[in-house]
C-alpha cells in the first residue's frame, strides 16, 4: 500500500465535504417533511379575503387525504391540465397522473370557499433536487371562477413561507411554454429560469417546458 499523495488527499476532502453538505440537506428535507402541517405555524395564512373571494387554506399530506377529496383535487387538476398535457409530447393519461398525485410525499395546499367545496390546490413537496434542499410545487390549480383575484399569488406566497422557514434553498416548478397565462404569472411573481431548465439548443428539439425558481434570501443574498 502506497502512502496518500497530496492530490489524492485533497479529493479525499473534498468527498468529505460533499458528503457532508448531502447530509446537512437532507436533514432539512427531513425536518421539513416531519411537519404533519407546516401552515399551522402561520395561522393569518390560513384565509384568503379579498377582491369579493372569501376562502380558507388548508394543508395536508395526501395520506391523510380522504377520497372524495382527492378526486376533487383530481377533477380540477384534469379539467385544467389535459389539453395543454395532450398538446405536447407528455400527453394526458388519468392513472400515470392520479399515481403521481397520490405518491407518499405529495402534500397539498388547499383552498375552500364557505360552502367548503374545493376552489385551489397546489401539490407540492418538500425534496432533494441536484442535492438541493427545496420546495417542489407540482401544481397550482385555480378554478376558473376564482382566478384573477390574487389567490394564486396568495398561495405562491404561502408556499414561499413554507420553504423559507424551513432554511429550505428554493421554491421550484416546471411550467409549459404554451400555457402563457402560468408563464406571466410566475413572471409577475419574480420567478426566474432555474439553472436546471434544459436548454434548446440548434441539436435539440425545442422543449416545451423549463423549469422555474425562487432562491431563499437568507441563504442567497445578492
Ligand atoms: C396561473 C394561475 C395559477 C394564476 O393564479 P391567479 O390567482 O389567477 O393569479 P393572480 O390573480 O394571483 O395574479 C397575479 C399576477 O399574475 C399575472 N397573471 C395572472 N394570470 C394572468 C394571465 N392570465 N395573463 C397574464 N398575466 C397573468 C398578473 O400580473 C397578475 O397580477 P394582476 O392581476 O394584478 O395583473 C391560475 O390562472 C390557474 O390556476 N390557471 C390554470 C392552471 C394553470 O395553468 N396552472 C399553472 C400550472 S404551472
Amino acid at each position: 500500500m502506497g502512502r496518500k499523495t497530496p492530490k489524492s488527499k485533497e479529493k479525499l476532502d473534498k468527498r468529505k465535504e460533499e458528503k457532508a453538505l448531502l447530509a446537512e440537506h437532507t436533514a432539512l428535507v427531513n425536518k421539513a417533511n416531519s411537519q404533519t402541517n407546516p401552515l399551522s405555524s402561520f395561522p393569518a395564512f390560513t384565509k384568503f379575503s379579498k377582491n369579493g373571494l372569501d376562502v380558507t387554506l388548508d394543508c395536508k399530506r395526501v395520506a391523510d387525504m380522504d377520497e372524495s377529496l382527492i378526486h376533487s383535487i383530481f377533477n380540477l387538476e384534469k379539467e385544467n391540465m389535459k389539453n395543454l398535457y395532450d398538446e405536447c409530447s407528455w400527453g394526458w393519461n388519468d392513472k400515470k397522473k392520479m399515481e403521481e398525485m397520490t405518491e407518499e410525499a405529495a402534500r397539498y395546499l388547499m383552498a375552500k370557499n364557505e360552502a367548503g367545496e374545493l376552489v385551489a390546490f397546489s401539490h407540492f413537496r418538500f425534496d432533494l433536487d441536484y442535492g438541493d434542499p427545496v420546495l417542489y410545487c407540482y401544481e397550482l390549480q385555480l378554478k376558473q371562477e376564482v382566478r384573477r383575484k390574487g389567490l394564486g399569488k396568495f398561495m405562491m406566497q404561502v408556499l414561499e413561507l413554507i420553504a423559507f422557514t424551513s432554511n429550505l434553498h428554493k421554491v421550484i416548478l416546471t411550467v409549459l411554454k404554451h400555457n402563457p397565462a402560468a408563464v406571466e404569472f410566475y413572471k409577475a411573481l419574480k420567478y426566474e429560469v432555474d439553472e436546471t431548465s434544459p436548454q434548446n439548443s440548434v441539436f435539440e428539439e425545442e422543449c416545451h417546458y423549463e423549469i422555474l425558481s425562487k432562491l431563499n434570501k437568507k441563504i442567497f443574498k445578492t
